[in-house]
Protein backbone atom coordinates (compact mmCIF):
# COMPACT_ATOMS: atom_id res chain seq x y z
CA UNK A 1 0.00 0.00 0.00
CA UNK A 2 2.74 2.62 0.95
CA UNK A 3 5.76 2.83 -1.68
CA UNK A 4 7.23 4.84 1.13
CA UNK A 5 7.43 2.16 3.38
CA UNK A 6 10.75 0.37 2.25
CA UNK A 7 13.92 -0.08 3.71
CA UNK A 8 15.75 3.12 2.92
CA UNK A 9 12.67 4.29 5.75
CA UNK A 10 15.15 6.43 8.23
CA UNK A 11 13.17 8.87 10.02
CA UNK A 12 10.78 8.45 12.81
CA UNK A 13 7.30 10.06 12.41
CA UNK A 14 5.34 11.15 14.80
CA UNK A 15 1.48 12.24 13.83
CA UNK A 16 -0.58 14.14 16.11
CA UNK A 17 -4.68 13.41 15.46
CA UNK A 18 -7.68 13.53 17.06
CA UNK A 19 -10.85 13.74 15.04
CA UNK A 20 -12.04 16.15 17.76
CA UNK A 21 -11.14 20.09 16.16
CA UNK A 22 -9.58 21.96 18.35
CA UNK A 23 -8.01 19.51 20.93
CA UNK A 24 -4.81 20.89 20.48
CA UNK A 25 -2.85 18.76 17.59
CA UNK A 26 -1.09 22.04 16.22
CA UNK A 27 0.02 23.36 19.24
CA UNK A 28 1.33 20.11 20.68
CA UNK A 29 2.94 19.13 17.64
CA UNK A 30 4.51 22.56 17.61
CA UNK A 31 6.01 22.08 20.78
CA UNK A 32 7.30 18.69 19.79
CA UNK A 33 8.76 20.22 16.75
CA UNK A 34 10.61 22.81 18.58
CA UNK A 35 11.73 20.40 21.47
CA UNK A 36 13.40 18.05 18.87
CA UNK A 37 14.85 20.79 16.34
CA UNK A 38 16.45 22.39 19.77
CA UNK A 39 18.02 18.96 20.82
CA UNK A 40 19.68 18.75 17.14
CA UNK A 41 18.37 16.58 15.59
CA UNK A 42 16.96 16.61 11.58
CA UNK A 43 13.29 17.87 11.88
CA UNK A 44 10.95 17.52 8.66
CA UNK A 45 7.18 18.63 9.18
CA UNK A 46 4.12 17.97 7.27
CA UNK A 47 0.70 19.87 7.51
CA UNK A 48 -2.14 18.03 6.05
CA UNK A 49 -4.40 20.20 7.48
CA UNK A 50 -4.86 22.22 4.15
CA UNK A 51 -7.68 24.17 5.05
CA UNK A 52 -6.59 25.65 8.18
CA UNK A 53 -3.09 25.57 7.60
CA UNK A 54 -2.04 26.52 11.31
CA UNK A 55 0.57 24.31 11.84
CA UNK A 56 2.07 25.93 8.28
CA UNK A 57 1.07 29.71 9.60
CA UNK A 58 3.11 29.06 12.89
CA UNK A 59 6.52 28.35 11.13
CA UNK A 60 5.99 30.59 8.86
CA UNK A 61 5.65 33.26 11.81
CA UNK A 62 8.89 31.58 13.56
CA UNK A 63 10.47 32.36 10.16
CA UNK A 64 9.40 35.94 9.68
CA UNK A 65 10.06 36.60 13.16
CA UNK A 66 13.68 34.88 12.92
CA UNK A 67 14.17 36.93 9.96
CA UNK A 68 12.65 40.67 11.39
CA UNK A 69 14.96 40.46 14.54
CA UNK A 70 17.83 38.48 13.25
CA UNK A 71 17.67 35.85 15.79
CA UNK A 72 18.86 32.03 15.07
CA UNK A 73 16.03 30.67 15.98
CA UNK A 74 15.82 26.92 14.71
CA UNK A 75 13.03 26.06 11.84
CA UNK A 76 12.19 22.56 10.50
CA UNK A 77 12.19 21.67 6.88
CA UNK A 78 7.99 22.20 6.23
CA UNK A 79 5.69 21.27 3.67
CA UNK A 80 2.28 21.82 3.30
CA UNK A 81 0.09 19.14 1.13
CA UNK A 82 -2.21 21.69 -1.02
CA UNK A 83 -5.62 21.33 -1.65
CA UNK A 84 -6.30 19.53 -5.08
CA UNK A 85 -9.30 21.21 -6.75
CA UNK A 86 -10.33 18.47 -9.15
CA UNK A 87 -13.54 18.03 -10.09
CA UNK A 88 -13.85 14.34 -9.63
CA UNK A 89 -12.84 13.52 -5.63
CA UNK A 90 -11.34 10.30 -6.49
CA UNK A 91 -8.78 12.32 -8.88
CA UNK A 92 -8.73 15.06 -5.94
CA UNK A 93 -7.90 12.32 -3.15
CA UNK A 94 -5.46 10.47 -5.52
CA UNK A 95 -3.13 14.37 -6.34
CA UNK A 96 -3.42 14.96 -2.63
CA UNK A 97 -2.26 11.89 -1.93
CA UNK A 98 0.55 11.41 -4.72
CA UNK A 99 1.85 14.90 -3.58
CA UNK A 100 1.98 13.37 0.63
CA UNK A 101 4.18 10.56 -0.49
CA UNK A 102 6.43 12.35 -2.77
CA UNK A 103 6.72 15.23 0.28
CA UNK A 104 7.32 11.73 2.61
CA UNK A 105 9.70 10.19 0.36
CA UNK A 106 11.72 13.54 -0.23
CA UNK A 107 11.94 14.18 3.59
CA UNK A 108 12.56 10.44 5.23
CA UNK A 109 16.13 9.66 4.51
CA UNK A 110 17.33 13.13 5.03
CA UNK A 111 15.85 13.47 8.51
CA UNK A 112 15.71 11.92 12.24
CA UNK A 113 12.13 12.66 12.89
CA UNK A 114 8.78 13.62 10.60
CA UNK A 115 6.42 14.85 12.57
CA UNK A 116 3.03 15.73 11.20
CA UNK A 117 -0.27 17.67 12.04
CA UNK A 118 -3.67 16.37 11.05
CA UNK A 119 -6.98 17.82 10.43
CA UNK A 120 -9.39 17.54 13.59
CA UNK A 121 -12.11 15.16 10.96
CA UNK A 122 -11.66 12.46 9.29
CA UNK A 123 -10.30 12.21 5.45
CA UNK A 124 -8.03 9.89 3.43
CA UNK A 125 -4.60 11.87 3.95
CA UNK A 126 -5.36 11.69 7.77
CA UNK A 127 -5.63 7.92 7.75
CA UNK A 128 -2.89 7.32 5.41
CA UNK A 129 -0.89 9.34 7.68
CA UNK A 130 -2.26 7.14 10.82
CA UNK A 131 -0.94 4.42 9.34
CA UNK A 132 2.82 6.02 8.29
CA UNK A 133 3.10 6.91 12.14
CA UNK A 134 5.49 5.19 14.66
CA UNK A 135 4.24 7.17 16.94
CA UNK A 136 0.75 8.58 17.52
CA UNK A 137 0.21 11.48 20.02
CA UNK A 138 -3.45 12.28 20.84
CA UNK A 139 -3.82 15.47 22.63
CA UNK A 140 -7.63 15.37 24.62
CA UNK A 141 -9.34 18.30 26.29
CA UNK A 142 -10.07 17.03 29.55
CA UNK A 143 -13.98 16.61 28.94
CA UNK A 144 -16.08 13.69 28.13
CA UNK A 145 -17.39 15.54 25.51
CA UNK A 146 -14.03 14.63 24.02
CA UNK A 147 -13.36 11.09 24.86
CA UNK A 148 -16.62 10.24 23.39
CA UNK A 149 -14.57 10.32 20.19
CA UNK A 150 -12.35 7.49 21.94
CA UNK A 151 -14.99 5.53 23.64
CA UNK A 152 -18.52 5.64 25.14
CA UNK A 153 -19.02 5.73 28.71
CA UNK A 154 -21.94 3.93 30.43
CA UNK A 155 -23.69 6.44 32.21
CA UNK A 156 -24.01 4.49 35.69
CA UNK A 157 -21.38 2.44 35.60
CA UNK A 158 -19.23 4.45 34.21
CA UNK A 159 -17.76 1.75 32.20
CA UNK A 160 -16.39 1.83 28.68
CA UNK A 161 -18.99 0.37 26.69
CA UNK A 162 -18.34 0.70 22.69
CA UNK A 163 -15.23 2.10 20.98
CA UNK A 164 -16.04 5.36 18.92
CA UNK A 165 -14.84 6.42 15.47
CA UNK A 166 -11.96 8.02 15.80
CA UNK A 167 -10.61 4.40 17.79
CA UNK A 168 -11.71 2.24 15.30
CA UNK A 169 -9.81 4.53 13.01
CA UNK A 170 -6.51 4.49 14.90
CA UNK A 171 -7.26 0.35 15.09
CA UNK A 172 -7.74 0.41 11.27
CA UNK A 173 -4.49 2.55 10.77
CA UNK A 174 -2.46 -0.49 12.78
CA UNK A 175 -3.68 -2.74 10.91
CA UNK A 176 -2.89 -1.04 7.75
CA UNK A 177 0.60 -0.95 9.30
CA UNK A 178 1.43 -4.04 10.45
CA UNK A 179 0.44 -5.52 6.75
CA UNK A 180 2.56 -3.11 5.21
CA UNK A 181 6.38 -3.84 7.10
CA UNK A 182 4.87 -5.33 10.18
CA UNK A 183 5.85 -1.95 11.76
CA UNK A 184 3.99 -0.86 15.53
CA UNK A 185 2.24 2.02 16.14
CA UNK A 186 3.03 3.45 19.47
CA UNK A 187 -0.26 5.58 20.81
CA UNK A 188 0.28 7.92 23.42
CA UNK A 189 -2.82 10.09 24.54
CA UNK A 190 -1.83 13.46 25.96
CA UNK A 191 -4.50 15.36 28.20
CA UNK A 192 -4.82 18.42 27.49
CA UNK A 193 -5.45 22.02 28.88
CA UNK A 194 -5.78 20.13 32.29
CA UNK A 195 -6.97 22.62 35.25
CA UNK A 196 -4.79 23.15 37.87
CA UNK A 197 -6.88 22.42 40.68
CA UNK A 198 -8.23 18.85 41.32
CA UNK A 199 -12.00 18.09 40.66
CA UNK A 200 -14.29 15.30 40.36
CA UNK A 201 -14.10 15.43 36.80
CA UNK A 202 -10.53 15.85 36.37
CA UNK A 203 -10.01 12.34 38.89
CA UNK A 204 -13.40 10.49 37.08
CA UNK A 205 -11.12 11.54 33.21
CA UNK A 206 -8.48 9.57 34.67
CA UNK A 207 -10.23 6.80 35.72
CA UNK A 208 -11.96 6.48 32.26
CA UNK A 209 -9.15 7.05 30.25
CA UNK A 210 -7.23 4.73 32.13
CA UNK A 211 -10.08 1.80 31.92
CA UNK A 212 -9.76 2.81 27.83
CA UNK A 213 -6.37 2.49 27.29
CA UNK A 214 -6.51 -1.41 28.24
CA UNK A 215 -9.24 -1.34 25.14
CA UNK A 216 -7.18 0.75 23.18
CA UNK A 217 -3.76 -0.41 23.42
CA UNK A 218 -2.41 2.89 24.12
CA UNK A 219 -0.52 4.59 27.02
CA UNK A 220 -1.48 7.71 28.54
CA UNK A 221 1.04 10.68 29.34
CA UNK A 222 0.80 13.07 32.14
CA UNK A 223 -1.38 16.03 30.48
CA UNK A 224 -0.60 19.14 29.56
CA UNK A 225 -2.60 22.36 31.63
CA UNK A 226 -4.24 24.77 30.41
CA UNK A 227 -1.70 28.09 30.47
CA UNK A 228 -1.87 31.15 28.44
CA UNK A 229 1.74 30.54 27.39
CA UNK A 230 0.48 27.95 25.01
CA UNK A 231 -2.12 30.28 23.43
CA UNK A 232 0.30 33.86 22.99
CA UNK A 233 3.11 33.15 21.40
CA UNK A 234 1.80 31.52 18.24
CA UNK A 235 1.98 35.24 16.62
CA UNK A 236 5.91 35.14 16.77
CA UNK A 237 6.26 31.60 16.36
CA UNK A 238 8.03 31.01 19.13
CA UNK A 239 6.91 28.16 22.33
CA UNK A 240 7.65 27.60 25.80
CA UNK A 241 10.94 25.72 24.92
CA UNK A 242 12.66 28.94 23.39
CA UNK A 243 14.63 31.07 25.57
CA UNK A 244 12.38 33.56 25.86
CA UNK A 245 14.38 35.80 28.45
CA UNK A 246 17.33 36.08 25.60
CA UNK A 247 14.66 36.73 22.50
CA UNK A 248 12.56 39.23 24.42
CA UNK A 249 14.27 40.41 27.58
CA UNK A 250 11.35 42.80 28.49
CA UNK A 251 9.14 39.74 28.82
CA UNK A 252 10.98 38.31 32.07
CA UNK A 253 10.22 34.24 32.31
CA UNK A 254 7.75 33.11 34.45
CA UNK A 255 7.25 30.12 36.55
CA UNK A 256 3.93 29.12 34.33
CA UNK A 257 6.51 29.02 31.47
CA UNK A 258 8.86 27.18 33.11
CA UNK A 259 6.10 24.75 34.29
CA UNK A 260 4.83 24.32 30.79
CA UNK A 261 8.31 23.92 29.20
CA UNK A 262 9.19 21.04 32.11
CA UNK A 263 5.40 19.53 30.81
CA UNK A 264 6.25 19.16 27.34
CA UNK A 265 9.78 17.56 28.44
CA UNK A 266 8.27 15.31 30.19
CA UNK A 267 6.01 14.33 27.32
CA UNK A 268 8.65 13.72 25.44
CA UNK A 269 10.35 11.64 27.89
CA UNK A 270 6.68 9.48 28.04
CA UNK A 271 6.89 9.42 24.13
CA UNK A 272 10.45 6.95 24.48
CA UNK A 273 11.83 8.69 21.11
CA UNK A 274 14.51 6.27 19.45
CA UNK A 275 16.71 9.13 20.53
CA UNK A 276 19.38 6.74 22.06
CA UNK A 277 19.23 4.50 18.93
CA UNK A 278 20.00 8.11 16.81
CA UNK A 279 22.45 9.43 19.04
CA UNK A 280 24.46 6.21 19.19
CA UNK A 281 24.30 6.77 15.45
CA UNK A 282 25.86 9.94 15.15
CA UNK A 283 28.86 9.22 17.03
CA UNK A 284 29.95 6.48 14.85
CA UNK A 285 29.53 8.77 12.36
CA UNK A 286 31.15 11.65 14.04
CA UNK A 287 33.89 8.53 15.32
CA UNK A 288 34.20 7.73 11.06
CA UNK A 289 34.70 11.41 10.42
CA UNK A 290 37.25 11.70 12.89
CA UNK A 291 39.37 8.33 12.26
CA UNK A 292 39.48 9.42 8.76
CA UNK A 293 40.78 13.13 9.31
CA UNK A 294 43.61 11.71 11.73
CA UNK A 295 45.16 9.43 9.33
CA UNK A 296 47.73 11.24 6.84
CA UNK A 297 46.62 12.89 3.69
CA UNK A 298 47.88 10.80 0.76
CA UNK A 299 50.16 12.09 -1.22
CA UNK A 300 50.65 9.51 -3.65
CA UNK A 301 50.33 10.69 -7.31
CA UNK A 302 49.98 14.16 -6.34
N1 LIG B 1 -2.43 23.68 26.96
C1 LIG B 1 -3.08 24.72 26.46
N2 LIG B 1 -3.34 25.82 27.23
C2 LIG B 1 -4.02 26.86 26.73
N3 LIG B 1 -4.49 26.95 25.49
C3 LIG B 1 -4.28 25.90 24.67
C4 LIG B 1 -3.55 24.74 25.10
N4 LIG B 1 -3.49 23.87 24.06
C5 LIG B 1 -4.12 24.45 23.04
N5 LIG B 1 -4.59 25.65 23.39
C6 LIG B 1 -5.40 26.57 22.56
O1 LIG B 1 -6.56 25.81 22.17
C7 LIG B 1 -6.94 26.15 20.84
C8 LIG B 1 -6.92 24.88 19.97
O2 LIG B 1 -5.57 24.41 19.90
P1 LIG B 1 -4.99 23.84 18.55
O3 LIG B 1 -5.23 24.76 17.43
O4 LIG B 1 -3.60 23.44 18.85
O5 LIG B 1 -5.93 22.57 18.40
P2 LIG B 1 -6.11 21.61 17.12
O6 LIG B 1 -6.45 20.28 17.66
O7 LIG B 1 -4.94 21.72 16.24
O8 LIG B 1 -7.39 22.26 16.42
P3 LIG B 1 -7.98 21.88 14.97
O9 LIG B 1 -8.68 20.57 15.14
O10 LIG B 1 -8.92 22.99 14.69
O11 LIG B 1 -6.83 21.81 14.04
C9 LIG B 1 -5.96 27.21 20.37
O12 LIG B 1 -6.54 28.47 20.64
C10 LIG B 1 -4.74 26.98 21.28
O13 LIG B 1 -3.98 28.17 21.43
MG1 LIG C 1 -4.82 22.14 14.16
Amino acid sequence: MFSVKSNQKQAHVIVCGNEKGGSGKTTTIMHLTVALLNAGYRVATVDLDNRQQSFSRYIANRELFTKRFGLNLSLPDHHTIKQDYSDYISDKENNELVSFLDVITDVQAKNDFILIDTPGHDGYLMRMAHSMADTLVTPLNDSYVDFDVLGQIDPETGKVDQLSHYARTVREARRQRRIADGGLLDWVVVRNRLTQINSRNKESMYNSLNNLSMQLGCRLAEGISERVIFRELFPKGLTALDDLDAIMPNKRGTASHLAARQEVRSLITVLKLPIDELNKKRQEARDAFLEKQSKPIDTIGM
